[in-house]
């Protein structure tokens, strides 16, 4: 385990646009509780195209660039602080493959095979380490964007 000695391991989960507007919250919070996560933390925030591009800074070169970030900002998406040990493994593979299309296939029990649709709208993103995941909790819950996130969300 990536913490050891049985300690909790944070990580960060999205339930992107598609997830939110399909009413699989619940679903999915079901499956997150029922695989031993605590959601310690949640919001509900509608990203902006420089929010989405800052989070997504990484795949800025990539050719779907544009893409994600218009998915991404199509509506709110519903963020949440997932613990549990070894939490960023776990919460991995409890979303599956990237491409949900082919999730359908090859992980049916995951999430996205639950509520995604192609490698696109996959309806949830998980961090992919310890460390994106420290990061990435920091992006919507401690720095700047937080107060940003706030009034975002008590605006909808
Ligand atoms: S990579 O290139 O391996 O680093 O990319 P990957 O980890 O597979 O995906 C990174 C995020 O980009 C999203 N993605 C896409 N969006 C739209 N169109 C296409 N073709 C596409 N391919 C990948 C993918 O869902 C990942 O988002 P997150 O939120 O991190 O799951």
């Amino acid at each position: 385990s990536s913490t050891g000695r049985g300690e909790k391991e944070r990580t960060l989960g999205i339930i992107k646009p598609d997830g939110l507007s399909g009413n699989y919250t619940n679903r999915i919070k079901q499956v997150i509780l029922e695989s031993g996560f605590e959601i310690s933390k949640e919001i509900v925030i509608q990203l902006d195209e420089q929010d989405a591009a800052n989070f997504y800074a990484e795949h800025s070169s990539k050719i779907f660039f544009t893409d994600l970030i218009r998915y991404m900002t199509s509506g709110p998406v519903l963020v949440m602080i997932l613990e549990k040990e070894d939490g960023v493994a776990h919460w991995r593979n409890l979303i599956g493959p990237t491409d949900a299309g082919k999730a359908k296939i090859t992980h049916p029990h995951s999430i996205r095979a639950m509520c995604g649709i192609d490698l696109e709208k996959n309806c949830i993103h998980g961090s992919d380490s310890h460390q994106s995941a420290e990061r990435e909790i920091a992006f919507f819950f401690k720095e700047a964007p937080l107060d940003e996130a706030v009034r975002k969300h008590d605006e909808l």
